[in-house]
């Protein structure tokens, strides 16, 4: 990572540990990273892991850094950001949330408006370093701001920024939600495998390697995967077998109809939590 500003995590869970872990391998300094949480003795846990300092005043923790990292569940968002709100309409830093379906307008109210705020769609893969997220950005943030949360999320996998606030439902439905299809596909090969004598642990080790292969052959390949599928479909072979059921089953219209449904979900989701707070 090229700048080195203060970052500070309120919330020590799950995503800001794979995210602070992700920073640190790409060479971030753990001097530069604070992190607030109730909890004093998970803190302390934290910070021998990591060497971060930390603290249990999320206002403290606020007030060292030029970026904030909301990382706590969206039902206590509010009142975390209406506690932190004085001090960082003093310091002004750049505002980034990790939480669901709360949208850039209602944060910043909860902190007193005007701020800088980026919002981003993360993954549970981002907890192995192979993370999928969205970003979208309010109109107060610099692009050297968008450059340096970028390198933030892409020190654990892939950070793609959308135009339109509206798409990061798009993009939970996709990425968000998406792991949970492809452990799906693999729970039905391993059963359709199983089912026909093979080992369960063969079966789940091959069906996993051969989604891996599949996903490092369509990310390197200068073919899409149209294309890529076709290649392994020789006329009258077995995978033409397979994808004419698949095809006749109507996997697509399946598919189109599963992100459509995650889709409306967040949309609703959103509109609870905005009712809720
Ligand atoms: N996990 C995912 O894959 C994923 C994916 C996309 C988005 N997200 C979003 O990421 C956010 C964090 O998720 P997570 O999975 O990391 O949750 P988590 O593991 O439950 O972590 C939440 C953290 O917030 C802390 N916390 C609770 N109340 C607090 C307060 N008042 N002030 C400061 N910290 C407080 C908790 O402290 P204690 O441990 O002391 O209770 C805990 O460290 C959520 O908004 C979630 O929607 C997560």
């Amino acid at each position: 990572m090229s700048t080195s500003p203060t970052i500070s995590f309120i919330g020590a869970g799950n995503m800001a540990s794979a995210i602070i872990g992700g920073m640190l391998d790409s060479g971030y300094k753990a001097g530069s990273i604070w992190v607030s949480a109730p909890d004093d003795a998970h803190l302390q846990t934290i910070r021998k892991r990591f060497g971060v300092s930390v603290t249990t005043d999320n206002r403290y923790c606020a007030q060292q850094a030029e970026m904030v990292v909301l990382a706590v569940k969206p039902q206590v968002m509010a009142d975390v950001c209406r506690d932190i709100a004085p001090v960082v309409q003093n310091t002004r830093p750049l505002m980034v949330s990790i939480a669901a379906g709360l949208t850039a307008d209602t944060l910043d109210g909860w902190l007193g408006g005007g701020l800088p705020m980026v919002r981003v769609m993360p993954n549970t893969p981002s907890l192995v370093g192979k993370g999928a997220a969205g970003l979208f950005a309010n109109n107060e943030v610099q692009e050297a701001q968008k450059e340096t949360v970028e390198s933030v999320f892409k020190s654990i996998g892939s950070a793609l920024w959308v135009e339109d606030e509206n798409l990061l439902h798009g993009v939970t439905a996709l990425s968000g939600s998406g792991p949970a299809y492809f452990f799906l596909m693999l729970e039905a090969l391993e059963d359709a495998a199983t089912d026909a004598g093979i080992a369960p642990g063969t079966a789940r080790e091959l069906a996993i390697q051969t989604m891996a292969g599949a996903a490092e052959m369509a990310a390197r390949s200068e073919h899409d995967p149209g294309q890529l599928k076709r290649n392994v479909m020789s006329p009258g072979g077995t995978t033409e077998q397979a994808i004419n059921a698949f095809e006749d089953g109507g996997m697509r219209d399946l598919v189109s109809k599963a992100y459509q449904a995650a889709f409306k979900r967040s949309e609703e989701m959103a509109k609870e939590l905005a009712g809720k707070q």
